[in-house]
């Protein structure tokens, strides 16, 4: 083993070009943020963030629960500060997300009854939701991630309550409102495992749909949770192939690398799994081994390579996070785990893998 901070690559802050700087001619670049990110609570990252990324997404602040805790009550105050930190440093600003099965309050779904909302119930407050949040941000917050994984892993819908009590359409209405509220603002789908076939069959009938139905949808987000060995590269490749022929902007919204050994079978980022806390699973307390390392940096350069090949369609690539410490994987599946799925270490050191992805953007492209 070595220590995670013997792996930070001494001197790329000065002598290397900034994320944003070398993909310029490419893709934005951005970074899902917390609070500690934006209110300035962590110096550290923040500087990062200032530096290297242009584009940001918020980790949680903007999800219903959050925003919009009870149906009188909008909690508007994170959200606002995430919005005035994007502008103050010239950021593409995105919103994330309007409609999903997670994270959302269960009253949204009841009649106050004790019973089910009814259709007509669920579209008003729907509709009251994205007109309120997407209305206070219009013309600042400049994409929205309008629906999050509406899909199940073999391409069909994903019975959520919003399917159940709306029905199909429930996609299109939720687009519809979005554009109304603000026409300016890009709108997308967004969605975890869209590598595997099926998933990806299911996204590309999704936009197919939305399209034939006159929505206005600017992109799909690929989110791209992966691990070291999976999805395989050319399953990434042609997903990014097939998504390249919709029409529409092509995302990487939700990058990291986990490399730590899989609790399940199961290689999505459905964030209801939970497992229970299991020492074998969590082998890399004081550092990660080099021949993981090395596999990292091997990782990233070659799905960087893949964005850059693609960078014709592909917009924008965001990361998950900012630094390790940070990242979602720490607490998912399993809580606790010390987890290295991103470009910066704990302290907010450049790791070798931010090298080796800056050198993928020398190559030629075409955009
Ligand atoms: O803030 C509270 C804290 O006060 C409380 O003590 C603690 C107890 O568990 O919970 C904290 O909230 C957690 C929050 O993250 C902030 O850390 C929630 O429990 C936890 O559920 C929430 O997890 C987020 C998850 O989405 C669910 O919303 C992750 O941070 C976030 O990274 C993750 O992001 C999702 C994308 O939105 C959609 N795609 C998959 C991606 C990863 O799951």
């Amino acid at each position: 083993m070595i220590a995670s901070a013997t792996l930070a690559c001494a001197g790329c802050a000065t002598a290397q070009p900034t994320l944003k700087e070398a993909f310029k001619e490419h893709f934005l670049v951005g970074a899902a943020l917390n609070e500690s990110h934006f209110t300035g609570r962590d110096a550290v990252q923040t500087a990062i963030i200032k530096k290297q990324f242009n584009t940001i997404t918020p980790e949680n602040v903007i999800k219903w629960a959050r925003i919009h805790p009870n149906p009188e009550r909008f909690a508007f105050g994170p959200a606002d500060r995430y919005v005035e930190f994007g502008e103050r440093n010239g950021m593409f600003i995105i919103g994330h997300t309007l409609v999903w099965h997670s994270q959302t309050p269960s009253w949204v779904f009841e009649n106050g009854k004790g019973g089910a909302a009814d259709r007509e119930m669920l579209l008003a407050r729907m509709s009251n939701h994205i007109h309120t949040v997407v209305g206070r941000y219009k013309g600042r917050v400049k994409g929205w991630d309008v629906v999050n994984e509406a899909l199940n892993e073999d391409g069909s819908l994903r019975q959520s309550r919003w399917l159940k009590i709306i029905g199909q359409d429930y996609l299109i209405k939720a687009f519809e409102f979005a554009h109304a509220a603000d026409p300016d603002a890009e709108l997308y789908y967004n969605d975890f495992s869209l590598e595997a076939p099926a998933k990806r069959e299911g996204a590309i009938a999704l936009v197919k749909n939305l399209q034939t139905a006159g929505v206005k949808i600017a992109g799909i987000g690929t989110q791209m949770h992966v691990k070291l060995d999976g999805p395989s590269t050319q399953m990434v490749d042609d997903t990014l192939t097939e998504f390249g022929k919709l029409g529409v902007k092509v995302m990487v919204t939700e990058l990291d690398v986990d490399v730590l050994p899989a609790a399940s079978r199961d290689r999505g980022a459905d964030v209801s799994l939970r497992f229970a806390q299991n020492p074998a699973l969590n082998p890399y307390t004081n550092g990660i081994p080099p021949a993981i390392q090395q596999a990292f940096n091997n990782r990233y350069a070659s799905l960087f390579a893949l964005y850059v090949k693609h960078s014709k369609v592909v917009d924008r690539v965001t990361f998950w996070g900012v630094t390790d410490g940070d990242s979602w994987l720490n607490d998912w599946p399993i809580r606790g785990r010390t987890s290295y799925p991103l470009l910066f270490d704990r302290s907010g050191e450049p790791k070798l893998a931010l090298s080796s992805v800056l050198e993928t953007a020398k190559k030629t492209h075409v955009k």
